[in-house]
């Protein structure tokens, strides 16, 4: 299915001062009750990756988890789970990092991806990059290179994805919000 900016930009609903006051915070929410606009959405990214040369999708708790599982299926891929800390068993490293509205810790389980693989990295939105930088720095503790960081959304005046870039890692969102 074609993808429609218009369209996918109906179903993000905008709520404001939550959670906390003067966050604008972008509810993806009715994608996934909205089954087209679901498929516009995985449709895009399955478009966009079919063809490249990624080994392994990685993806960031918890709203990362909602699209990338549908990508790795469609895409017979791998898919490596970086959780919010105390989800995973077994042995796990981890990194703290502050986000727009808070602070928080990733892990990975040891040996989730091996020295080589060449990752796409998910994620639902970029603000300012702290929570996928967090996310790079265990994948890359693992030998895994980032080939690169998708989202749904992108908040360019947070910073996140001009650091992405500006540290040679390159970013595709769907749409923006300024
Ligand atoms: C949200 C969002 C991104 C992160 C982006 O996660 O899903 O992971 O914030 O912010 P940043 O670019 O400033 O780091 P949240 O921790 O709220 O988790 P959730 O997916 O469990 O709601
Ligand atoms: N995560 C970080 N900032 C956010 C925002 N403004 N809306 C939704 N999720 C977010």
């Amino acid at each position: 299915m074609l993808y429609d900016d218009f369209y996918v930009k109906s179903l993000i609903r905008t709520v404001e001062d939550w959670p906390k006051p003067g966050i604008s915070f972008r509810d993806i929410t009715p994608i996934f009750s909205d089954p087209k606009g679901m498929r516009m959405v995985v449709d895009a990214y399955v478009h966009r990756y079919i063809d490249s040369d990624i080994s392994h999708i990685a993806c960031i708790d918890a709203r990362g988890f909602l699209i990338a599982s549908v990508l790795a299926y469609e895409l017979r891929k791998p898919l490596i789970l970086v959780r919010k800390k105390g989800k995973l068993p077994g042995k796990t490293i981890s990194q703290a990092y502050a986000l727009e509205y808070g602070e928080a810790e990733l892990e990975i389980q040891e040996g989730s991806v091996h020295e080589g693989a060449q990752v796409l990295l998910f994620d639902d939105l970029i603000a300012t990059g702290g929570t996928l930088f967090a996310a790079m720095s265990l994948l890359k503790q693992q030998g895994a290179n980032i080939k690169e960081v998708a989202a749904i959304i992108d908040l360019p005046d947070l910073g996140g994805s001009q650091k992405l870039q500006s540290s040679d890692t390159p970013v595709f969102a769907l749409c923006a919000y300024e």
